[in-house]
């Protein structure tokens, strides 16, 4: 059988998708013993508006966004499960309703959740004060923080065991990346010792970077102050760096992946299909392709690079799709190409339409020989006439 749905259900396309018959080694579902393992609590930061990511953020937050078949959520619930974490506290703010009803106690994930709501937003850092109300931790428990659009492989429990051996006060996750300039830089002494936080500077002195999964002391959270907007980047921990706080860095180069543009959060969902990285919450085996429950997919069409066809998909002949996101109910008309790019739930793409990089809101109507690339977005429910856009002549 080609996958087992979220829902349970098996996935029936009408045609095998090449390169989708591996089982994905990586998926241990090691979450599902959440009651034998010894607590570990965390937070988790989703209460963003993730303006970044519209229109796919209009009226959902940035982690109810499907990627590689279930929300973004529910593969970082997922490996928060299988790293060891047995509580999560998800602090809310923007759509909060929408949590409780797509994850409902966490039992699923092999977890137990709650949640936590901001009336107003109160930033990184008071989104955690906030939510530490629903702790049980005592005041040197380590308490795990993670942003809530990160993809990541690192090993927490080797951050652990750093936070515990130093008895640091925080200990940050560190990755390298080509361009530090768009995140917070933080340098360390040869010890690992952080020795300064610079959110998003021109002029980064490392390329190490903030991967944002902190592990705090208890306490350390206890003492953000209380219902005011703080920023963790820019004032917890270059407060705590200057009170001579240890605050340690973590630094792993293992797979990692902030989701927060949709050229990101695409390939984290081709990364997730294709078993780049594991996860649990992947209703299917890693492949090429992953079809959801219902989705046909013509014979005579091409679907590849990691691409989710979302269910009651239909993806006509000749259509090609390649490393995109098809959401629920989408449809592709014959001799389409989609390429990179996110297609909304219900959208409907024309015959010979041309997508690449681009993001298709929810029930939006691209008429035929329409050509959209470099990053367009289209609103949701807007209908695009035929040949109304094209970035080459139709010729
Ligand atoms: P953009 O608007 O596209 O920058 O996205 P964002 O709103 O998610 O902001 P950003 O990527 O900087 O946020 C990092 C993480 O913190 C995300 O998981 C957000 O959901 C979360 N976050 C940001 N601001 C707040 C807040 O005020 N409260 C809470 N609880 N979470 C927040």
């Amino acid at each position: 059988m080609r996958s087992e749905a979220a829902n349970g259900g098996p996935a029936a396309p009408e045609q095998p998708i090449p390169g989708d018959s591996q089982p994905d080694p990586g998926d241990s579902r090691a979450g599902r013993d959440g009651g034998r393992r010894p607590p570990l609590e965390a937070i988790l930061l989703v209460g963003g508006q993730g303006t970044r990511l519209r229109p796919l953020t209009v009226d959902r937050p940035k982690q109810l966004v499907p990627c590689a078949g279930a929300p973004f959520l529910a593969h970082q619930l997922a490996r928060a499960a299988a790293s060891g974490i047995t509580r999560v506290v998800l602090a809310t703010c923007f759509r909060a309703e929408l949590f409780a009803e797509a994850f409902g106690d966490g039992s699923g994930l092999g977890l137990e959740l709650d949640y936590v709501e901001e009336t107003v937003p109160l930033g990184t850092g008071g989104g955690i004060r906030n939510a530490a109300a629903a702790l049980r931790s005592g005041p040197d428990d380590p308490v795990v923080v993670l942003n809530g659009d990160l993809l990541s492989g690192h090993d927490l429990s080797a951050q652990l065991d750093m936070h515990s051996k130093a008895e640091a006060a925080v200990t940050l996750h560190l990755e390298e990346v080509p361009d530090p300039s768009r995140f917070g830089c933080v340098p360390t002494d040869d010890d690992g010792r952080v020795t300064a936080f610079l959110e998003k500077t021109p002029n980064p002195v490392t390329n190490r970077v903030n991967a944002g999964c902190y592990v705090f002391r208890r306490r350390v959270i206890d003492q953000i102050p209380a219902g005011t907007v703080v920023s963790v980047e820019r004032e917890t921990f270059p407060a705590l760096i200057a009170a001579g706080e240890v605050v340690m860095g973590y630094a792993e180069t293992a797979y990692w992946l902030d989701v927060g543009t949709p050229e990101a959060f695409v390939q984290g969902s081709r990364d997730l299909v294709r078993g780049a990285l594991s996860s649990a919450a992947l209703p299917g085996r890693c492949g090429e392709a992953l079809a959801l429950p219902g989705a046909r997919v013509d014979p005579a069409a091409t679907v590849t690079g990691g691409t989710v066809v979302g269910a009651a998909c239909v993806v006509e002949a000749a259509a090609r799709v390649d490393g995109s996101i098809l959401m629920d109910g989408a449809t592709v008309a014959a001799g389409a190409t989609v390429r990179d790019s996110i297609v909304g739930a219900g959208a409907r793409i024309g015959p010979e339409v041309i997508l690449d990089a681009a993001v298709i809101g929810d029930g939006a109507e691209i008429m035929a020989g329409n050509e959209l690339r470099c990053g367009a977005r289209v609103w949701p429910g807007v209908r695009l006439s035929p040949t109304a856009i094209r970035f080459s002549t139709d010729a």
